[in-house]
């Protein structure tokens, strides 16, 4: 009997959300079935991730359980796929002995062969990284939806000092445009109304003469009803032209997340960031001239080698001055192999939790007072579904996205495009009232009963 049942776990940032995808297409495309149920599974495969110690003690832990699983499933294989197969190959198979199979970001065309490979009893390994690997031909396996991610390029040049990326993902490359955009007249062909434009530096895309400006306008101008977002941008390279484009479509949302990782000059520098906060700072400007309503979100990066408490407050100070809509925050975590990891690790886990807890409360109070500047104000709403709380309120997204909760209506199902009025706010979550009803969803296919 062929064993074909696949079960997948996803771990990490978007792109592995967007490779586990690929994964399924790839699978599919080769007799494979997908369960959501683990007990059914031949296969159980992880895709992971490397980014920070607890990331990979998560995947550890997950590991630890799947062994219990697996003493009462000896034949069901096991494999981990993504950031992690890079960076621990060895440890993984050969001290974690219930691994079978051990598949890096640029080897999932492999993988049927590497699982046939594993049923036989041999170890499936593939960890070899491609400098030209983009599945451009590859149909990722997506359930019917409102929201989808394409990755339009792999890998990343930057070689921040603190990040294993370069290492787990290789070289940076980038997809066919037409393919993109062929990908994107499929999605809106079968409803979906949101799609994010995936990469580890979206600005340095290039194909041909075509740069990261021209893909964002040829893909706005697929469907003008279908949103288009993008993530993520580096701040050396986010030119002029770039915020035109996203300046002149309404359909490519006015939100940029633009990672600032530290606000003084010399841990960017330590850093390898490449850009100084001056610089970054007339980004900023140059942006809110152009698109007075533009949001930007941020990384944060807490307590990187040799940072005083000088360089702390001057991170707290650009927080003040861009005023982020969001932040994602972390513990500066080191990574072997990265050049900070030769760097001593001085700043103390307490200090670093400490200055972490400012920079949260801190960003929570920005996010808190720019959500209630907007109560009394009307936005355009995308309906994604009955809010978790309540099957009486809808949920939604604006273009800045932030998520608003408004009651729910006959006759508005997810999909639909609604104006909202804002009467409360939390740091988190903006409330509202339905004003009126934009556009309409073409494809119903996923009504909601009121
Ligand atoms: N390519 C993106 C982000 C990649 S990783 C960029 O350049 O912005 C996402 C975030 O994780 C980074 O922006 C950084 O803030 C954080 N990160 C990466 N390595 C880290 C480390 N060693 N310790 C703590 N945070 C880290
Ligand atoms: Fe990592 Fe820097 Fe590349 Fe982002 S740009 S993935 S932080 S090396
Ligand atoms: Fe993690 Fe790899 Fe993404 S390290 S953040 S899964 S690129």
């Amino acid at each position: 009997m062929k064993k074909n049942s696949v079960y997948i776990e996803t771990y990490g940032c978007q792109m592995n959300v967007a490779d586990s995808e690929i994964v399924m297409g790839i699978l599919g495309n080769n007799g494979y079935e997908l369960t959501q149920q683990i007990k059914k599974a031949d296969i159980v495969l992880l895709n992971t991730c490397s980014i920070r110690d607890n990331a990979e003690q998560r995947i550890y832990g997950r590991l630890g359980n799947l062994k219990k699983i697996k003493s009462n499933k000896p034949n069901m294989l096991i494999g981990i796929l993504g950031c992690m197969a890079e960076r621990l190959r060895k440890d993984l198979i050969e001290e974690k002995k219930i691994v079978d199979l051990v598949v890096g970001p640029d080897e999932y065309r492999r993988l049927p062969e590497l699982i046939d490979s594993a049923f036989n009893g041999e170890k499936g390994i593939g960890v070899k990284l491609s400098r030209t690997e983009t599945y451009d031909d590859i149909i990722p396996y997506r359930e019917d939806g409102l929201q989808a991610w394409i990755s339009v390029m792999r890998g990343c040049d930057k070689f921040c000092t603190f990040c294993v990326v370069p290492f787990t993902r290789g070289r940076e490359r980038s997809r066919d445009l037409n393919s993109i955009i062929d990908e994107i007249k499929l999605l809106s062909s079968r409803g979906f109304r949101e799609v994010t434009l995936l990469g580890q530096n979206v600005n340095s895309y290039m194909d041909g003469s075509y740069d990261f400006s021209d893909l964002l306008a040829s893909s706005a101008a697929v469907d003008r009803s279908l949103r288009i977002r993008f993530t993520t941008s580096h701040p050396q390279d986010l030119s002029d032209k770039l915020l035109e484009t996203i300046a002149s479509n309404t359909n490519i949302c006015k939100y940029i997340h633009l990672p600032v990782q530290s606000g003084s000059n010399r841990i960017l520098e330590e850093m390898n960031r490449t850009y100084t906060i001056e610089h970054y700072l007339t980004i900023i400007d140059k942006a809110r001239k152009l698109m007075p309503n533009v949001s930007f979100s941020t990384d944060i990066i807490s307590g990187f080698p040799t940072e005083t408490y000088e360089d702390h407050l001057a991170t707290l100070d650009i927080m003040q001055k861009v005023r982020y809509d969001g932040a994602y925050m972390f513990k500066y975590s080191p990574r072997e192999g990265t050049k900070a990891f030769k760097m001593v690790d001085d700043v103390s886990e307490e200090t670093k939790s400490k200055r972490l807890q400012e920079i949260i409360n801190l960003q929570q109070q920005i996010s808190l007072e720019i959500n209630q500047s907007l109560i009394g104000t009307e936005d355009i709403v995308l309906v994604e579904g009955e809010s978790k709380k309540s099957e009486l309120f809808f949920s939604g997204r604006t273009d800045s996205n932030k998520i608003v909760i408004f009651p729910a209506t006959i006759g508005i199902i997810e999909g639909d495009y609604v104006k909202v009025k804002i009467n409360r706010a939390t740091s988190a979550t903006l409330f509202g009232d339905l004003v009126e009803v934009i556009s309409k969803r073409e494809t119903e296919v996923n009504s909601i009963a009121v």
